[in-house]
């Protein structure tokens, strides 16, 4: 965070407010709806396919949790929600999914001291603030376990975040897929990189 100036910091502080105001409102609840499950089912895929057996997720920007809802409860050994809005890891936490925990924290300096089988950021890399892309990036990348997998998910291009996982030589890149919808400008990019 010291590479925000305090205006920046003010800015992300008054953003994580209106995170709040929102889920509190259910301006997320459309997360649920048929569309959205397209990428949820791409990540879900992408796991299943290239991570180890049972894997221990840790999904950054988790919101409600939805994508840990999308998973079969047997498909993973546990779920780790994290989100900088209480009122969103409250609303995860309601859901009582198993083998899951949901909790209060900034990607912008969370770290964790444990180590994943998989680490997404679905829908959240680009709220990461520019001057800390590249060491949020790092930083989990450091918390995957050897053969470790990074899903990322990101809607329509997402400014400078895709040419910095790109530029990252601790991972590979897997798979690559364009997710599209019946909306001719709704679309995502999901991306699953295994670390080196
Ligand atoms: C578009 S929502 C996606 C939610 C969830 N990943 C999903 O797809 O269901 C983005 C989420 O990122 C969270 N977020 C944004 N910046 C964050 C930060 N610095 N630390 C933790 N969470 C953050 C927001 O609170 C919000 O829940």
């Amino acid at each position: 965070m010291s590479k925000l100036s305090l205006i920046d910091r003010f800015h992300h502080w008054r953003r994580k407010n209106r995170w709040n105001r929102q889920y509190k409102k259910g301006k997320w609840d459309y997360l649920n709806n048929d569309r959205e499950d397209l990428r949820y089912q791409k990540i879900v895929e992408f796991i299943s396919k290239y991570a180890s057996k049972n894997p221990t997720i840790l999904d950054l920007g988790a919101g409600e949790a939805v994508l840990n809802g999308k998973f079969d409860k047997n498909s993973y050994s546990h779920f780790y929600n994290v989100d900088f809005s209480k009122n969103s890891i409250d609303k995860a936490k309601q859901k009582q999914l198993p083998n899951s925990t949901s909790l209060v924290a900034d990607i912008h300096n969370y770290n964790p001291n444990k180590t994943y089988d998989v680490i997404v950021f679905n829908e959240a890399y680009y709220y990461v603030h520019h001057n800390l892309k590249k060491e949020v990036l790092n930083r989990f990348i450091g918390k995957l376990k050897p053969n470790g997998l990074l899903v990322v998910s990101i809607y329509k291009e997402g400014l400078d975040c895709w040419e910095i996982i790109d530029a990252n030589t601790s991972i590979e890149k897997l798979d690559f897929n364009k997710v599209e919808t019946d909306r001719e400008q709704t679309y995502w990019k999901v991306g699953a990189y295994r670390v080196n």
